[in-house]
């Protein structure tokens, strides 16, 4: 029994392996022997940030931060909401704000917006994914994996009303 919609995949396994790989040796040649808190943007990082850790060699701490925008809708609400916050102050910190994709900004520019107003040393960015068409606020990417075209992406964390995560791959959903 299957009512899935079809999948066509859109960046394959080792293609994002060879990107994430490149990723981290930009930030561990950037930040060198410097410790960084590596800040994991909950859910769809998940997949992301336990590849890309394994792939820095500075020292490093992981963080989890919660938050939604989305419900079970493809476009996204506007209004972010935290669901987990950080478990440890960042103040003094070079903190790196791990994101699966960035869309519209709304919720990359909040999580900025948070993070900065708890004083950290410095504060920069590494998305898996840009979809720079629906950009609505203008956000700065300091590591980016690959920039795609306005279509809804799912697997490797990322979600359709919480299913596909776990799809190795990313796949494109058709309707
Ligand atoms: P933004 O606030 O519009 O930039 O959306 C950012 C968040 O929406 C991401 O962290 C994702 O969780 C989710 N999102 C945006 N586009 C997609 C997509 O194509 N597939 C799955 N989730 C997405
Ligand atoms: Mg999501």
């Amino acid at each position: 029994m299957s009512t899935d919609s079809p999948i066509a995949p859109l960046l394959t396994e080792s293609q994002i392996a060879e990107r994430v790989a490149a990723l981290g040796r930009a930030i561990s040649a950037d930040y060198g022997d410097e410790e960084l808190v590596l800040i994991c943007v909950l859910k769809g990082s998940f997949v992301f940030a336990a590849d890309l850790v394994r792939r820095i060699t500075s020292p490093l701490r992981v963080e989890f931060f919660g938050v939604k925008s989305y419900g079970a809708e493809t476009s996204s609400s506007g209004v972010v909401q935290i669901t987990l916050d950080l478990a440890k102050p960042i103040d003094g910190r070079h903190v790196l704000i791990v994101e699966d994709i960035v869309d519209t900004g709304l919720t990359l520019s909040y999580l900025s917006e948070q993070l900065r107003a708890r004083g950290p040393a410095s504060l920069k960015v590494c998305a898996l994914l840009h979809k720079p068409a629906r950009m609505q606020r203008a956000v700065h990417i300091d590591y980016l994996g690959f920039t795609i075209e306005d279509v809804f992406v799912i697997g490797y964390g990322l979600d359709h009303a919480e299913r596909h995560r776990n799809l190795p791959y990313i796949g494109v959903l058709s309707p």
